[in-house]
């Protein structure tokens, strides 16, 4: 309460410049507080060693270097099962035009650009408005627009709301959990008849109430999904709920 306040006045009275300083200290210390990583290394993790695979590159090695590597109790990325589950479907289904909302730690970002590279096809864009890290790009912005990413500083409202009809034929949603559901329309607009889409977090009916009601809209629409929401570990969140649905607009 206190905190929050101090933090609301802050914002208001103290210069951008010495806020951004307060900002990034205060990151830093909480940042050496977790146990996990807070953000892939995305720089570190491009010097991986090279593939076995003839013909393929290091992308898949890269890939798997980085899930095997990545610490999961972070708690914004999305679970091991889950990641493997969304990159094996880009990997079998060669999406052109794959758009992602939220990056979040750059996790699963960057676990679609090896994808993207081992496919030889497709192009990714990110958007966040860094809401988590106080308005401001976070290191990683930077590293994985590097990688290949095209990562954009927007609302995911406005991102949405203005993209062309059928621009996509590949989505994950996971950045505005409290209101995200309200444009569930536009999310099915602007992906291609046949394009897989996955709402991420959609089994929280306490916290994320909205993003809860997306399978039973979804379900009234008829259009195939599933729910993917048990974790049979101690170690993973997998109950938190991925919607996987493959949005058919004709038959
Ligand atoms: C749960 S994290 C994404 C996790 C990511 N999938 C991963 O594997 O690490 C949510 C992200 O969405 C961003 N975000 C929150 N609200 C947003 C909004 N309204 N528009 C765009 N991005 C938003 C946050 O800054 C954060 O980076």
């Amino acid at each position: 309460m206190v905190i929050s306040r101090l933090k609301r006045l802050a914002r208001d009275y103290l210069p951008r410049r010495i806020l951004i300083v307060l900002f990034k200290i205060n990151d830093a210390l909480v940042e050496r507080s977790l146990e996990y990583r807070r953000f892939v290394d995305a720089d570190n993790e491009s010097r991986a060693k090279s593939s076995a695979l003839p013909g393929v590159g290091n992308a898949l090695t890269r890939y798997f270097d980085l899930v095997l590597n990545f610490d999961h109790r972070n708690p914004v990325a999305i679970d091991c099962a889950h990641n493997i589950f969304v990159i094996g479907s880009v990997l079998s289904k060669k999406p052109r035009n794959l758009l992602e909302l939220g990056v979040g730690s750059g996790y699963l970002t960057l676990s679609l650009l090896h994808a993207i590279k081992y496919n030889g096809i497709g192009q990714l864009t990110s958007v966040d408005n860094w809401f988590d890290t106080h308005g401001l790009e976070p290191k990683v912005g930077s590293q994985l627009r590097a990688a290949g990413a095209n990562v954009v500083c927007s609302s995911e409202k406005d991102f949405v709301v203005n993209a062309p009809t059928d621009a996509y034929d590949f989505l994950i949603s996971d950045a505005d959990h409290h209101h995200s559901a309200e444009w569930l329309d536009q999310h099915l607009r602007i992906v291609e008849h046949n394009g897989f889409i996955f709402f991420h977090d959609t089994n929280q009916p306490g916290e994320f109430p909205g993003l809860a009601t997306i399978e039973a809209r979804v379900k009234e629409l008829g259009i195939p999904f599933y729910h993917f929401k048990e974790s049979s570990r101690p170690d993973e969140n997998c109950n938190r709920g991925l919607l996987f649905v493959i949005n058919k607009k004709r038959n």
